[in-house]
């Protein structure tokens, strides 16, 4: 069934606009080319599927008719470099407190943010900076989110992998507001104390070991901590610790 744009726009107030789609190929493509015809304000996209949903490093996002929450929001923070580094890592402290506060479901966090229910993935995110690198600030941001809620059928190749929040006391297009008010929320900077004790509890990473992929070249170590910016701090097998910026780097549990 088709999200209720109006239900959506109420919930949310004059401060977003508020677009739905039956079907798109992207709702994080779709802002893109909005912002790049001008758009300026706040902006909220959802979508009931999407035919090219888009993940992190070129994959994509299953994306099926009316059994998940594919939204995007743009946002223009103008925020400095440093505090843009902290972005993804207080983006999914909020969506992972907003799905616990409206469904009590609580998901675990993989680094660098997927939510993850008795080990499948059940939300991806992306976030997309659009930077001014000239003056060194991060003008505007595409935070794409995906939840699969009710997705039962997953492709071959995600059977293993993905699975569903499952919430059935909630509508979508609730999920969809609660989640938004929570990202309105955020407040850019550095990763306070509070978002970082929460991070670090809910990691189904830590104390790990992981495999990680530099330009498809694969490496191993414990992980063994989640530092202040939200990067992963890994010990290898020679004693080195690195810390792991999210960047192109994918992360596999072993
Ligand atoms: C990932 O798993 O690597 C991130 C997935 C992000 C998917 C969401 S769905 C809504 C928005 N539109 C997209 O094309 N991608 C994001």
């Amino acid at each position: 069934m088709t999200m209720n744009e109006k239900i959506i726009s109420s919930g949310l107030g004059d401060a977003v606009k508020v677009i739905c789609f039956d079907s798109i190929d992207s709702t994080s493509s779709y802002l893109r080319r909005a912002l790049d015809e001008g758009e300026q304000g706040t902006v909220l996209a959802v979508a009931d599927r999407q035919t090219a949903g888009r993940g992190r490093s070129g994959k994509s996002f299953y994306s099926p008719d009316a059994c998940g929450v594919y939204m995007s929001l743009l946002i223009h923070p103008g925020i400095g470099f440093e505090s843009a580094s902290c972005v993804t890592a207080k983006v999914c402290v909020a969506v992972c407190r907003a799905i616990e506060s409206a469904t009590g479901i609580a998901a675990d966090i993989k680094w660098v943010n997927d939510l993850y229910l008795n080990g499948r993935k059940v939300c991806g995110i992306l976030c997309e900076a659009i930077n001014d690198y000239k003056n060194a600030v991060t003008e505007s941001i595409i935070i794409g989110i995906g939840i699969n809620v009710s997705t039962v059928d997953f492709p071959e190749e995600l059977r293993e992998i993905a699975g569903s929040l499952g919430a059935q006391n909630i509508t979508r297009e609730e999920l969809a507001v609660q989640i938004t008010k929570a990202l309105l929320n955020i407040s850019f900077g550095s990763l306070t104390e509070e978002e970082l004790a929460f991070y670090r509890e809910r990691s189904c990473v830590l104390g790990k070991t992981i495999n990680y992929f530099i330009n498809g070249q694969k490496n191993t170590a414990e992980a063994v901590g989640i530092d202040s910016s939200g990067g992963l701090v890994v010990k290898k097998n020679d004693g080195e610790i690195l810390t792991l910026t999210s960047g192109e780097i994918s992360v596999r549990l072993c």
